[in-house]
């Protein structure tokens, strides 16, 4: 493991099915795989803060089963390394998972309407986890489909180190606002609360290269995201029967799966996406 602090970064939109569980799963184990970063014996650690825990099932494990958890840790009631569980290792580093289950959905009522035991709730994050980023490499947020309080969470998390936004969009109606959306509270969060907040860039997702409007879609979006100051990847992830396929047959991300003629296009995306996130 290296002496730096970790690179932070996150999938964020206010929808679901849009990949966002998928791609940080997956760009976990690109990441993993990576040599340019020259980092050895890798520690990633993967956070959830959807109430879903998908982060969970992307490794094959089932979330309801984990106690401690991540809202055990916002709450106070454990410290992060008591939840934390390995879910990949091999010979480049491992994968880390700091869990989550439906036990998050009491977070709000149990933080908001107790604010003098458990402080501001914003901060809930900062306050419990600051420290890790001094003892991972990489830092993987995975998040709800909403910017509710978890997202707003992230938002304010300063550990010293910028927390990279990833915008996944996929080509549908409503997509735009959504996006739009990210931006704003973004861009009000870094404004009032936290300088160490990016957006890295937007990247298309479930995407038909055969469907003319996605073509569409795509170039005036990409436009937009320009005209707003912001990164549109070159790279977008295909729609593709291979990422259930390995979730089915090897309990894990497509990434760290071996690759063969059917997931060879998904796989080769997520490393052409982290060439540019890099
Ligand atoms: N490349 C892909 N093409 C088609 N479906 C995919 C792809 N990658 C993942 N999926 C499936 O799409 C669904 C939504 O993906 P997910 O990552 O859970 O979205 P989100 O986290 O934004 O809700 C899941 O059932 C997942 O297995
Ligand atoms: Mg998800």
């Amino acid at each position: 493991m290296s002496t730096k602090k970790a690179r932070i970064l996150s999938c964020i939109v206010s929808k679901g099915g849009v990949l966002k569980t998928s791609s940080v799963t997956s760009l976990s184990g690109v990441i993993l795989k990576d040599k340019k970063d020259g980092i050895k014996n890798k520690k990633i650690l993967l956070i959830d803060l959807d109430t879903q825990g998908n982060v969970s099932n992307a490794f094959g494990k089932n979330p309801d089963l984990f106690n401690p958890t991540i809202y055990d840790v916002l709450i106070g009631k454990n410290k992060p390394e008591d939840a934390i569980v390995n879910v990949y290792e091999d010979e480049n580093g491992s994968i880390d998972l700091l869990p989550s289950n439906d036990d998050l959905e009491l977070l709000e009522m149990t933080v908001l309407t107790n604010v003098s035991k458990y402080g501001p709730p914003l901060e809930l994050l900062k306050k419990s986890c600051t420290h890790l980023v001094d003892k991972y490499d990489y830092i993987l947020f995975d998040t709800p489909p909403n910017t509710g309080l978890l997202v707003l969470n992230l938002f304010a998390f300063n550990g010293g180190v910028p927390v990279e936004v990833l915008v996944p969009f996929q080509p549908e109606n409503f997509s735009f606002r959504g996006l739009m959306k990210v931006f704003e509270k973004v861009e009000s969060m870094k404004s009032k609360n936290n300088p160490n907040l990016n957006i890295k860039g937007v990247f298309g997702t479930l995407i038909n290269s055969r469907t003319t409007v996605h073509k569409g879609v795509l170039k005036v979006t990409r436009d937009k995201t320009s005209e707003r100051g912001y990164h549109f990847f070159d790279t977008y992830i295909p729609k593709s029967v291979a990422a259930a396929t390995a979730f089915a047959y090897a309990g894990l991300p497509v990434t760290l799966t071996s690759e063969n003629k059917s997931n060879k296009l998904l796989i080769n995306s997520y490393q052409k996406l982290w060439e540019e996130i890099r």
